[in-house]
């Protein structure tokens, strides 16, 4: 047992079903900030009102702040404060509370609230930061008008933003300073409230919206970084565009800034107009970024940009519902990449985000409803399941209403609850209403946790074919018992012996056991089951190998073919693992077939022929055994390279640029060249790391640069250590280049990664306070199967000990890092024992914070 003293005490427990509206609201809040990054003082003044018939006091969350002075109506006031929350009795049904305190940007390391990055002011407020600001009622559901006013030092903060529209500015009677004024006539929850000051410069381009609007657009970044906006500012104009073409969303003010910084929690926040974000979903430019970066960059935008419409003017009422319009906005994020690319393997990479993020998720301790029924800390749950499954949810309505009646739904959604804090309840109704079909039980996605197994079968007499299809809900932390929920499955039959589609529909598996009968086939079919990944659920069927070789050439679905292909490499994988060997055959014809075949686009191929990550196999077996696992891999790797050895040399020749450009087609040559790369020196060819070199050296950008330097970094050769060495001393000033060395050499492949990582973690450039750099390596790390669960412990040792370090400066990105120790139920004793002794150890640390602490020890549990 941990030492319960030691935890935090008695952590409180938020719940769902404790929701109780506000007792005050604030419709009127003026702010007024005297900057300084030592001590930051702010004024507030705030007009508060009492909400419905009750006695109970105004209540403010105040967390960290040091308190000068609070007043009632201009006079000074008693107050409680303790526990973080200021208690005031206000008589009357309204008053005037103004507020002084004062904070410390500077030493603010948890990166919520004001603080300070690369010598500039800047805030997070989403979840509850704002309370690390001013006193203030700290909850989505509290919609305020704000005015701001910030003062501050000319030379260090030469511009000043916050959100809305800047309505005066000027310079103070002190010498140096200056002084601006913005006003938002949007009423906001304080979560979407942001403050920007610093040294800046910005790429400056305009929108015009549909009804005619210009809106000035502005991305504010150091002035060295100036050339690297382009991408973004392109992809917002790109992005604004969409959202009135396809979901009739106009934007809604004459401004909107986007601003970089260096140190940043998440990707990026969407405060109202005042978009903030980390500096690696903004910068690119082709020497420094990777096509991943650049659709990295394209999605991010465009997803806060969305929240426009999906977050802000239509809101949250409570935490819970943080899937309402997180889940909805990657949805959102999600369609517009694929409209602006591939959409085929925009959805296989959204699948295998997916499958190697929330399905792990759902199936540990830290599993969770899309809409949680109570947390610790709430910044615990912008998870993977609250985005990408939610994201799901709204894709299967999308699927099960069709395009023309989930627009209708959102359409109402939007029309009904502007300017309201609402719930996923509220989402669902409004689908409902405008679809008139009954989504009763597709409330359950919202509630219930964990991955539904859906078994498949396909029984044929003759003409007649009878697909058995049964879903089971697995049991998650809490809910041990689980009502079937209603499964939009596309499927088709395929003859076996023309190729021919014999049927194509949408079938909902609503109950626990069903069968769908097909009449009129002529020839033996094959199965293609959840076809464009229809459902977020495990797909189990019987078919074969020469069934999934079969699909993976001659689907329709080109996410049905990619996924027979990987069912194919999985099958053969874990056959391997389990008997020590398996036949590789099937696999190399089906691979040979996709590669040869010019009619594909070769972006599709190039993932297409990719094998299943080792957790990804280890997610399919009963106990995890890395070692034999990565060996079984990289033994069909060696064959799959040398067997098919010269089509991976055309491969590697025939997708090659004269000069960089940033296209899809462009995307999709340098991807399938690197990874024929990547298979030649699997076959162990001895020119491979000749030519990987050449590559590096001859890149005209990141993609390809990077690229050969993960094949390198992945052996031995004299070249790896040239190219490493040379890729530090071309970048050691772009933090967010140097963050690819460092992820680059903590995903190899190599054994000697841990010790490797270890010493990393003592180079000068390696920072905790970081939390890109901190990712770069701990993070990366800790998804490198191998080199994490390496038989010594040695990763988990390491791991708890980056967590506690972290933890004492920021704890939301040392809680990020707890759940690969989680795992432990999904391995041998031996390692279990150790990833269990590292949670205990991490739990037993006294003065732990409230994120780890829930992280560390639901993880235990
Ligand atoms: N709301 C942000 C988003 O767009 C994520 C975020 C959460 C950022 C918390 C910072 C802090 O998804
Ligand atoms: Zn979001």
């Amino acid at each position: 047992m941990p030492d319960v003293a030691a935890s935090p005490a008695a952590p409180h427990v938020t719940r769902r079903e404790d929701y109780r509206p506000p007792e005050w609201l604030v419709p009127d809040l003026a702010l007024d900030f005297t900057l300084d990054a030592a001590r930051t003082l702010v004024r507030a003044r705030l007009e508060v009102v009492r909400n419905g018939d009750h006695k109970a006091p105004l209540r403010l969350d105040a967390s960290g702040l040091h308190i000068l002075d609070v007043r009632l109506d201009g006079e000074t006031v008693n107050y409680w404060f303790e526990n973080d929350v200021i208690r005031i009795n206000v008589p009357g049904d309204s008053g005037t509370i103004e507020t002084e305190v004062a904070i410390a940007p500077k030493t603010n390391t948890q990166l919520m609230g004001l603080y300070e990055s690369g010598g500039m002011l800047c805030t997070q407020c989403e979840a509850e930061g704002f309370r690390r600001i001013t006193p203030f009622p700290d909850r989505p559901d509290v919609l305020t008008r704000y005015r701001v006013r910030m003062s501050g030092h000319k030379a260090a903060y030469p511009i000043l933003l916050s959100n809305g529209n800047p309505v005066a500015s000027g310079e103070d009677g002190k010498a140096g300073t200056h002084w601006a004024e913005w006003e938002d006539p949007f009423p906001k929850p304080c979560y979407l409230f942001a403050l920007v000051a610093g040294d800046l410069v910005a790429n400056r381009d305009n929108f015009v919206t549909r009804s005619g609007r210009t809106v000035d657009l502005a991305i504010w970044v150091r002035e060295g970084d100036l050339p690297r906006t382009e991408h973004a500012m392109a992809s917002l104009k790109a992005a604004m565009k969409w959202d009135e073409q396809v979901y009739g969303r106009e934007y809604d003010l004459a401004m909107f800034n986007i601003v970089a910084v260096d140190d940043f929690n998440f990707g990026a926040m969407e405060n109202k107009s005042l978009n903030i974000f980390n500096s690696r979903y903004i910068l690119a430019d082709p020497d420094t970024a990777t096509d991943m970066d650049y659709d990295g960059i394209a999605g991010v935008v465009a997803h806060e940009y969305f929240h426009n419409w999906s977050g802000n003017r239509v809101t949250c009422r409570d935490w819970f519902q943080l899937s309402l319009k997180e889940g909805f906005t990657v949805f959102r994020d999600q369609s517009f990449s694929a409209d602006m690319g591939s959409e085929a393997v925009k959805r296989i990479e959204d699948v295998r985000l997916l499958r190697a993020a929330q399905f792990p998720e759902d199936a540990g301790p830290l599993a969770h409803p899309v809409r949680p029924d109570s947390y610790i800390e709430i910044s615990n749950f912008y998870t993977a399941t609250v985005y990408n499954k939610g994201a799901e949810l709204i894709r299967m309505l999308h699927t099960i209403l069709g395009p023309e009646k989930f627009r209708a739904g959102c359409d109402l959604y939007f029309a009904s609850h502007d300017g309201e804090a609402v719930t996923c309840e509220d989402f669902v109704r409004a689908m409902e209403e405008a679809s008139g079909e009954d989504l009763a039980q597709f409330r359950l996605w919202y509630s219930q946790a964990g991955t539904p197994k859906v078994k498949a079968q396909l029984v044929q007499e003759g003409a007649v074919a009878r697909v058995l299809l049964e879903q089971e809900v697995p049991p998650t932390p809490g809910q041990k018992a689980k009502q079937p929920m209603p499964i939009p499955l596309k499927l088709a039959l395929f003859g076996a012996r023309t190729g021919a589609k014999h049927d194509d529909r949408l079938f909902i598996l609503d109950g626990a056991k069903e069968e769908l009968v097909i009449d009129g086939l002529t020839e033996p079919a094959v199965l293609s089951v959840n076809r464009d990944f229809s459902a977020p659920v495990i797909v189990e069927t019987d078919r074969g190998a020469a069934d999934l070789a079969f699909l993976s050439g001659r689907d329709d679905d080109p996410f049905a073919r990619y996924e027979a292909m990987q069912q194919l490499m999985l099958d053969t994988l874990k056959q391997a693992v389990s008997n020590g060997e398996a036949a590789h055959e099937p696999v190399i014809e089906a691979v040979r077939e996709t590669l040869a075949n010019q009619a594909l686009d070769p972006a599709f191929i190039a993932e297409a022929v990719l094998l299943p990550s080792e957790a990804f196999i280890g997610d399919h077996m009963k106990l995890v055994d890395p070692e034999a696992i990565h060996r079984a891999r990289e033994a069909l790797r060696a064959a799959l390279g040398t067997t098919l050895e010269s089509l991976w040399r055309d491969a590697y020749a025939t997708h090659v640029a004269n000069r960089y450009e940033y296209n899809p087609a462009a995307k999709g040559a340098r991807r399938l060249r690197t990874i024929a790369l990547g298979y030649l020196a699997a076959a162990g060819a001895a020119d491979a790391p000749a030519i990987a070199k050449r590559q590096y050296d001859a890149a005209d950008n990141m993609t390809d640069r990077q690229g050969a330097l993960g094949v390198l970094a992945n052996g031995d050769a004299p070249e790896r250590e040239a190219a490493l060495a040379a890729f530090y001393d071309r970048y050691r000033n772009n933090g967010l280049v140097l963050d690819k060395w460092f992820s680059t050499q903590a995903l190899s492949t190599r054994a000697d990664t841990p010790a490797a990582v270890e010493a990393l973690a003592r180079h000068p450039d390696f920072t905790l306070a970081n939390p890109n750099r901190l990712r770069s390596l701990v993070g990366a790390f800790s998804v490198n199967q191998r080199a994490f669960h390496d038989a010594s412990g040695r990763g988990y040792a390491f791991l708890a000990d980056m967590i506690l370090a972290a933890d004492k400066l920021n704890p939301q990105t040392a809680a990020k890092l707890v759940p690969p120790l989680g795992r432990w139920r999904r391995f041998g004793e031996d390692r279990a024992k150790l990833m269990r002794a590292a949670l205990e150890r991490i739990v037993a640390t006294p003065g732990l914070s409230k994120d780890v602490y829930e992280q560390a020890s639901k993880s235990l549990a």
